[in-house]
């Protein structure tokens, strides 16, 4: 069965039709679904969601984009959930530099990720990160931590190139890889995905979105995820179905399920 290791169920574009989507999943192929919390909003609503759904996990994290609403009593709120025994991992959690230009944004991110990064070591639980053109600044601040010891961690929807990625594998990480590596123009991703061991590599969407070739521009979920499968099988000269499997294990492996 499929694992998809991040998707935002709990986002509004899924009000409409949420019970009947993830009623469907398991019928759909896919097995397990991280739900990945992105906004301080979204602490309960993930929370309800791996409550309801017994093949939906959770990631509890504040994204950079929120980073000026995390206060003490929200790294709290984060704490408290991660010990729910279906809270699997801290995230997404990073830098976003495309969106936000200013230094003083820049510091207050890098305050907030490595508060979360903290937490995560407290709880004994890996890393979800989400990275945007702030390639230097995220590989110094992963490997303080991985140095100092840390519980293993995904870089998700992995946009850099394969030098950044060696980075990455070498401190025993993995990279997510979504419906990006369906596009045409994804050269750069698709020569990442060839060169990175298959051991390394976890399936997720980012649902709502990022949808894969031929449903680019349209709304994503975990459904989509044969199409990921099937691009990193030619890639790889493998069967999408080796890829299922091993990315299954992988994701398990990490999370500990
Ligand atoms: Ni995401």
């Amino acid at each position: 069965m499929i694992f998809e290791t991040h998707a935002h169920y709990d986002d509004e574009a899924f009000d409409s039709d949420r019970e009947a989507l993830l009623s469907s999943m398991e019928s759909g192929g896919i097995g397990a679904i991280v739900n990945v919390c992105a906004s301080v909003d979204g602490l309960d609503r993930t929370a309800a969601l791996m409550e309801k759904y017994p093949f939906i996990y959770g990631a509890i994290g504040i994204h950079p984009d929120d980073a000026p609403l995390v206060t003490d009593a929200v790294l709290d709120k984060i704490r408290s959930l991660l010990t729910h025994e279906k809270a699997v991992a801290v995230g997404e959690i990073g830098l976003d530099y495309y969106w936000h230009k200013e230094e003083e944004e820049h510091l207050l991110q890098q305050n907030v990720f490595r508060a979360q990064m903290d937490i995560a070591r407290e709880e004994k639980l890996p890393f979800m990160i989400h990275s945007r053109e702030a390639a230097r600044d995220t590989l110094a601040i992963v490997k303080e931590y991985v140095q100092g010891g840390m519980y293993g961690g995904i870089l998700h929807c992995f946009s850099y190139g394969r030098e950044m990625a060696e980075e990455y594998l070498n401190m025993g990480l993995y990279l997510g890889i979504g419906g990006v590596v369906t596009f045409k123009n994804a050269r750069k991703l698709k020569e990442v995905v060839e060169y990175a061991p298959l051991s390394q590599l976890v399936l997720e969407t980012d649902s709502p979105y990022l949808a894969p070739e031929p449903y680019r521009g349209k709304r994503n979920s975990s459904q989509n995820l044969p199409y990921v499968a099937e691009a990193i099988a030619r890639i790889k000269g493998i069967t999408p179905e080796e890829v299922i499997s091993r990315t299954e294990e992988n994701a398990r492996k990490l999370l500990g399920l």
